[in-house]
This record gives C-alpha cells, structure tokens and sequence, in this order.
C-alpha cells in the first residue's frame, strides 16, 4: 500500500525545502480539520533554513511544488501546507489491494525470522476458571493472533498454576472428605470446594496447614500417592478447561505450567548461590532487592520448599533456551507488577543482558454490573456461565429480530462469545472495567454484534447484486461518504502495527467501530442496488473490500462473522 507520508516526504526532498527525509516524514500531521486537505506540514523548522516568515515559506513551496498523481491539490494556510490526496487513485489503491490480499490486508512481515513467546490464561488448576480470567485468555490470544499477522513466529503458552502448598491443602481435603463420583462428575465446582472448606478448616486449625505444607513436601519429593492425585486434580481440571478455551476458540502451543517448571528449580538455586545472589534470612533464603528499591524476594521457604518466583526465574530461562524468543510476553493482571519487576531485576543481576526482553502486559480488573452470576458467596463467576448466558440472551435478541434465520444456534454462539469478547478488548487494557450485558450486545452500540451485523449487511448486499461486469470505475467513489469510509480502511494496517507494538488489541477494536460505521453513513446515503450499473459495480467494490477488512479485524480479535445475522 502507497504511503501517503512517504509520497509527501518524496515531494518535499525534490522541492529541496533543507529537510531530510525522515525528518520530514517525521514532521508530516494529520488536521484537525477536514477542509485543511489530508495532511499538513509546519513550515515552523524551515524558518531558521530559509530566514523567512513561516507563512512566506508556505506560500512560495506552495507555489512552486511539483505535482504528484497522487496528491490531487497542495496549498498553504497560514505556515502550513496542506495535501489534499487524489480520492479516485486513493480508491483503487486500496480497493485493488484488499482484492489482491483477501485476509492478510493489514499484515506484514516485520517480525520475520522472530520468535515471541505469549503467555496468557495461566489459571490456576483446581481453582474455577472465572471471569476474572477471562482478561488475560482474551488479551493473550489476540496479542499472539496480532504478532502472528505481523510476520512473527509465536509461541502460545499456558502457564498454568498446577503446583504449590495449595496442591497440599487439596490432598489433605481430599483425604478428609473426598467423594470421587462427585469429583468426576463435576471437578472444578468440587474441587474448588475442598479448597475452600479445607482453608476455613484450616484458619481454626493450623494443625490442618501444616499437614497441608506436609503434603506439598510429599509431592515435591515424588511421593506416589501424592502425584497420583495431583495429576488426577490436573487432568479432569484441564478437560473442564478446554471446553471454555473450545467456546471462546482459543489455542495453546504449549501447557507447560509450574510444575513443569519446578524441575529446573534446584539447578536455579544453585546458580543463584554460586552468584552470590542469596540471603539466609529467618530459615529461609531471600534474594535483597533493596538497591533495586524493591521489596526483597523468598527463593527458597523455610520447609525447603521453592516459591511463585523461583519457578517463574527457571521459566523465563528456559524459555530463552528453549524458544529463543526476542520478545516473552507475560499477558498478567496489574496485580502482579511488581513481581514481574522483581523477576526482570533478578534476572539482571544473574547477568541475563535479555532480562529487558521479558514484558509484563498488565491489565485492569473487571467487575460485573449484573450480579446474578454470582454464587451465594458473591465471589466467584464462572467464565462458561457467563459464556452459556451470552449465547442464550442472544438466541432471545435474534429470535425476537430475526426468527426466521437459519442455524440460529450457532449464529448465537458466534456472536454472543464474539460480543463478550469484543467488550474485554474495547478499552485500554489497564482500565478497570465494569462488565454490563446491555451494553456488551447492543446492535446499535460500540460492540461486536454491530460490526458483526454490518459485516452481515455487506454481505447480503454482494449476494443480492447481479454484477455486469467487473470493472470499475473509481472515480465514482471519490464522493465525501466514500472518501471517509476508505480513510479507515487505509488507516487499518497502521492499527494493526500499533496494537503489535504497544501490546493493545483496543486500537484494532476501536478501528472496526469507525469502519462500520463510515461503512452504515455510506450505505444510507448511497444506494447501492438501485444505482445504475457503473456505481452500483464502484459501490460493490467498496461494500467488499470493507468486509473483508472487518472480518480480518474480528478474527484477530478471536471474534468470528457469522455470514448472516
Ligand atoms: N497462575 C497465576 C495466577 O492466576 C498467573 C501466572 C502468571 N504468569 C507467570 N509467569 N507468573 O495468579
């Protein structure tokens, strides 16, 4: 695709106006205003060069640039200049390249040759799967869906909480008051519910946590009753798992969790001692972060036994062996900034010069308006309930919108996950949120089911459309409607690397919501189908490549378009 800022930067090199080009390309701004053409340049940094009045210099370059087939008019307001781009070629440009390109418009091949780790989900196993958890899985998955697109090779882990004194405490519960008919039948419910009980049993009877850390010990040192029912607990929590990842389409490449970890953890230990790293502080050792102005770190627990951070220090090393990643992305809640601080600090101090390629990509909480969702307790939501709701509320709306559309079941599934989760991805990560079913399916709002429904509309429209012929003739799309609506499918590709770089899936979110509706301002006040044959082909040509990027967009997401709606 042409680059408008490097065509305008091109003019001003060979108009000679003292700047280089990168400079130049660097200075170029978008208006505020519409009627000051597409692009603007402050002649302000020529003042110096050419010893003139800003105003002047605009005026003169105005006068004396070349033209470029590109650019249809320049002009000078006051001491900038102004770019008005050639719509008719604008239209072909990138209605020709969405043709060419189908669903890869907007990738590229920056991260050619580079491997990224993204870890993201990391639930905890034998803990439910709530909607808390949801942020990172959604997060996670369209980070690694949006590197893929950007030509890198990445690797999708689930770093999963499978190890540590709550294994302990679910052993001891279970050897109290297991019920395995119950456990089969429905594992995480039931075994969330020895945890619990088992904690309050234990806040009475501290006895009971010391039997607990006991049995840790047990599993650590390979006792075999111990990892027969840690491995039972992990298995039938994983299949439970995977039937949530199943509704919402995610994938893994990797499970590897903590306990796979936890092998690696006496050879961590060791090189921790041979550099010195170590402190016995209490029974247990610590690592003193305190010229880091950070709180100091327990590696190894006073019953021996190693800790979250150890486990993450031999994950981040392995994962450099094993991956080669430039990047290790962790797609984690706020609440864990400062261990991740305290994990790329110590990596530093181990003399890891890629300690800096370790990011932590925090997100905000989420809060749910509707409490219904909760348990008696009020704290816990099940993600797959809220899932199963969204899918039923919206077989309600299309039942009552549309009764007669076929496969509504699945229609329903595509779009009520698909709005829950354009909803997690509409705001700032870091934001905290409040979850709201009025909003979250709306038709009409700033959601997946209204892209959805506009990528339906197009749909329909090309189906119904007896073209002639193929040929178009773009200069009948260089209206005003038309012109804002192939903005936003150009500024497309330049979303997709900003949300690579800056780890924020919100700016593809965002960019689909101006696409569809520059799409709906297009299609209510242009006729398509009852136009003559030359705009209805312009317009057609138009109504498809916007539906192919608003696809391409949802399915970076994860979110999948229904063909009918
Ligand atoms: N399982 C942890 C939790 O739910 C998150 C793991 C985050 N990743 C990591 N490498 N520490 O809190």
């Amino acid at each position: 695709m042409k680059d408008y800022k490097e065509i305008i930067a091109k003019i001003l090199v060979d108009e000679n106006i003292g700047l280089e080009y990168e400079e130049i390309k660097n200075t170029i701004e978008t208006p505020p205003d519409k009627n000051m053409g597409d692009y603007a340049f402050p002649c302000f940094k020529l003042a110096k060069i050419k010893r003139n009045a800003p105003n002047k210099i605009a005026e003169e370059i105005a006068d004396s640039i070349k033209k470029n087939e590109n650019i249809e008019k320049i002009i000078s307001t006051g001491p900038y200049l102004n770019f008005f781009v050639d719509k008719t070629l604008l239209a072909k440009n990138i209605i020709e390249e969405v043709k060419s390109k189908g669903e890869m418009y907007g990738s590229s091949d920056i991260g050619k040759g580079k491997n990224v780790v993204v870890e993201f989900s990391s639930t905890n196993i034998a803990k439910p799967f709530h909607i808390g958890h949801i942020r990172s899985t959604v997060i996670g998955n369209a980070i690694n869906k949006i590197y893929k697109f950007c030509g890198y090779n990445t690797t999708a882990v689930n770093y999963i909480g499978d190890y540590g004194t709550q294994f302990g405490m679910m052993i001891s519960a279970y050897k109290l008051w297991g019920d395995d008919e119950k456990i089969n039948a429905n594992p995480i419910k039931e075994l969330l519910k020895l945890y619990v009980d088992y904690n309050t049993l234990a806040k009475e009877d501290p006895e009971k946590m010391d039997e607990a850390r006991r049995w840790f010990s047990e599993l650590e040192n390979e006792n075999p009753e111990a990892v027969e029912l840690w491995k039972w607990f992990k298995e039938v929590s994983l299949s439970e798992l995977d039937r949530v990842y199943n509704m919402l389409g995610v994938e893994f490449d990797s499970y590897n969790g903590e306990a796979f970890s936890s092998q690696f953890v006496d050879d961590i230990i060791k090189e921790l001692r041979e550099k010195d790293l170590l402190v016995k502080s209490e029974g247990a050792e610590i690592i003193d972060l305190e010229d880091e102005n950070l709180p100091n770190m327990i590696v190894i627990k006073s019953d021996g036994s190693s800790t979250y951070i150890t486990r993450d220090i031999a994950t981040a090393i392995y994962r450099k062996k094993e991956y080669e990643f430039e990047k290790n992305i962790y797609v984690v809640g706020s609440q864990q900034i400062l261990h991740f601080n305290q994990l790329i600090v110590t990596l530093k101090k181990m003399g890891y010069d890629w300690a800096e390629e370790c990011i932590h990509v925090p997100f905000g909480m989420v809060s749910l308006k509707d409490q219904t969702l909760s348990t008696r307790k009020g704290q816990v939501v099940f993600l797959e309930d809220v899932l199963n709701k969204a899918v039923e509320k919206t077989l309600a709306i299309i039942n009552e919108r549309n009764p007669g559309l076929d496969d509504k079941e699945e229609v329903a599934k595509k779009v009520g996950i698909g709005a829950v989760i354009f909803q997690e991805l509409f705001s700032n990560r870091i934001k905290d949120y409040v979850f709201d079913w009025d909003n979250t399916l709306n038709y009409d709002g700033e959601t997946g089911p209204y892209v959805q429904y506009t990528i339906a509309r197009a749909n329909s429209i090309v189906n119904k459309a007896n073209l002639s012929s193929d040929e178009v003739d773009y200069s009948l799309l260089s209206g005003e409607v038309e012109f804002d609506l192939l903005k936003t499918l150009y500024d497309f590709p330049q979303r997709v690397l900003e949300a690579m770089e800056k780890y924020e899936p919100s700016y593809i979110t965002r960019q689909l919501i101006e696409i569809a509706s520059a799409f709906n301002k297009f299609y209510n006040s242009c006729p398509i189908l009852n136009a003559d044959d030359k705009t209805m082909n312009a317009r057609l040509a138009l109504t498809d490549a916007t539906r192919t990027v608003l696809k391409t967009g949802l399915a970076l997401l994860g979110i999948q378009s229904p063909e009918k709606m």
